[in-house]
């Protein structure tokens, strides 16, 4: 047995790269971004939407990755490792990936099916698809069977060489896609008016005419989710890095490839609506529009049309495997990285978990998918909704909140009251630290301490509010999302706050000692 000492993470910066591009490249993409974009006003969402972009998540991103590089551990030791009575959101970050997991798969295993099916023909599908409760949860398995083999493999030798044969295949797929669909000929030019045309009064107004936020909020809500943000997946990933990388640049990078994507996946149903069914460009929304809608479009395309869909379904199963298992990572690194367990067992525990829990969300959403709405519910939400609302709307933003708030507050010597104020000061403790952000230094500086935070939580507030208002229950949803933090603070102080949680370095050589014995 060699006993060269290796480094526990990804082997070179764009395996980096396109492994945290696998991650934030998923469903919000390809299903969730377009429809948000034609609901909330065409173009002047986009326009919203990068602003989010740039201003939240390209700052909130440096920090995560940032708050795991420097601690190379997992997300508990990394908000320790910033400040010792900080851990606890480490805790909680990892539980939101894990509760996402459970409908995400559930998700993941429609897009499997889809296609699958796609040489049969998957229009009209969805109602006994849905509803089929043993395909269902044998889609979901085997969706989750896949993530579980990649995260088996550990970070190098699964999640980065799965990202970087899986990215370019997807990135091919989907360019060549919108290319067929804008060839489509007539009503192309429908599509693309519905999907894109700037209309900044139904940005600002709901469908009563109404002045209204929600546009905003989606915006920003789409810009965490899409950005695998506030969740623990970036500072894992980010914790597996080492000097190669340039955090400045790897998230510039990440942002924009992220966005592109999303764009391009509008670019290509829209006017693929509009050429082959017009009728349905008003009623694209929702859970319909990519597994009712499209397929009936592929089914008009003839022929061809089976393969654009097996294609197109599977680059949307790429994406949400690599997505997914960025969600496994954060949970399985903390478990590996604790106990004894080796990282196959680690794996296997938080899959076996998180299946058990998709069952029921698979049931539940169902009957949502064929507009039934006496399906299996928690105070009168279909469990995807109410764990997707509570981690969206509610968690992820104080995630995201918590990560900026420790970069740009708790981190670093301060000597005076004046220092702890200022951005001079924490641009000198962050490049003292090793985060060399060159002449953005100072801006990230300003918005990590001051702007990012102040607006995430705004509109974190302002987002709970305006649900409560529309339905009271809404407050049950916000109440299980308190109660976990509470729930993670406490153990945290109790169990973990001192001893030791293990680290990236730990875990490598405990696999060589296993692999020697
Ligand atoms: N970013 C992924 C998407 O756009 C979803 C995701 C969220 C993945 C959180 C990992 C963590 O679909």
């Amino acid at each position: 047995m060699e006993n060269v000492k290796k480094k526990n993470g990804f082997a070179s910066g764009i395996g980096f790269i396109l492994a945290a591009a696998g991650s934030a490249v998923g469903l919000g993409n390809l299903w969730g971004f377009p429809f948000k974009t034609s609901a909330n006003g065409g173009a002047a969402f986009v326009f919203v939407y990068i602003a989010c972009v740039l201003f939240i998540g390209a700052i909130t991103m440096i920090a995560e990755i940032y708050i795991g590089k420097r601690a190379a551990a997992n997300t508990v030791a990394s908000f320790r490792n910033v400040n010792k009575n900080y851990g606890w959101v480490g805790l909680v970050v990892m539980f939101i990936p894990f509760l996402i997991t459970c409908y995400y798969s559930v998700l993941g295993g429609y897009t499997l099916k889809y296609a699958m099916n796609s040489f049969q023909g998957n229009g009209g599908i969805l109602g006994t698809f849905s509803v089929n409760v043993g395909e269902v949860i044998l889609y979901t398995a085997l969706f989750l069977a896949i993530s579980l083999l990649i995260v088996m493999g550990g970070v190098k030798g699964g999640i980065e060489s799965a990202s970087k044969v899986l990215m370019p295949i997807l990135f091919l797929i989907l360019v060549f896609i919108v290319i067929f669909c804008l060839c489509l000929g007539e009503g192309v030019s429908a599509g693309l008016n519905k999907y894109l045309n700037p209309d900044f009064y139904a940005f600002f107004h709901d469908a009563n005419g109404n002045l209204s936020f929600n546009g905003l909020l989606a915006a920003m809500g789409q810009a965490f989710f899409s950005l695998s943000l506030g969740m623990g997946a970036m500072v894992c990933y980010g914790s597996y890095t080492g000097k190669e990388i340039k955090v400045g640049k790897s998230v510039a990078m990440i942002c924009i490839f992220d966005t592109c994507v999303a764009l391009l996946a509008g670019l290509a149903m829209f006017p693929a609506i509009g050429a082959l069914l017009p009728e349905q460009l008003n009623s694209s929304g929702g859970v319909g529009l990519m597994f009712a809608v499209l397929p009936l479009v592929f089914d008009k395309m003839g022929a061809i049309g089976q393969i654009i869909s097996f294609l197109f379904f599977a680059m949307v199963a790429i994406a949400a495997i690599t997505s997914v298992i960025s969600l496994v990572e954060v949970v399985t690194q903390l478990i590996v990285q604790k106990t004894k367990l080796t990282r196959k067992k680690s794996a296997l525990i938080v899959i076996a978990l998180a299946f058990a829990i998709s069952v029921p969300v698979g049931m539940s959403l169902g009957k949502v998918a064929i507009l039934e709405t006496n399906g299996i519910n928690l105070f009168g939400f279909d469990l995807l909704t109410f764990l997707d609302e509570a981690t969206n709307a509610v968690l992820m933003p104080l995630g995201a909140f918590a990560a900026c708030f420790a970069i740009g507050w708790l981190f670093g010597k301060k000597n005076s009251v004046k220092d702890w104020f200022s951005p001079k000061t924490l641009l000198n403790n962050l490049k003292e630290d090793g985060l060399d952000l060159g002449k953005f230094g100072m801006i990230f500086a300003v918005m990590v301490k001051y702007v990012t935070p102040v607006l995430v939580l705004f509109l974190d507030i302002a987002g709970i509010i305006t649900n409560v208002t529309k339905n009271p229950n809404y407050w049950f949803i916000v109440g299980f999302a308190l109660l976990l933090v509470g729930a993670c603070t406490a153990f945290y102080f109790a169990f973990l706050r001192k001893g030791d949680l293990g680290n990236n370095e730990l875990e490598l050589l405990k696999e060589q000692q296993l692999e020697n014995k």
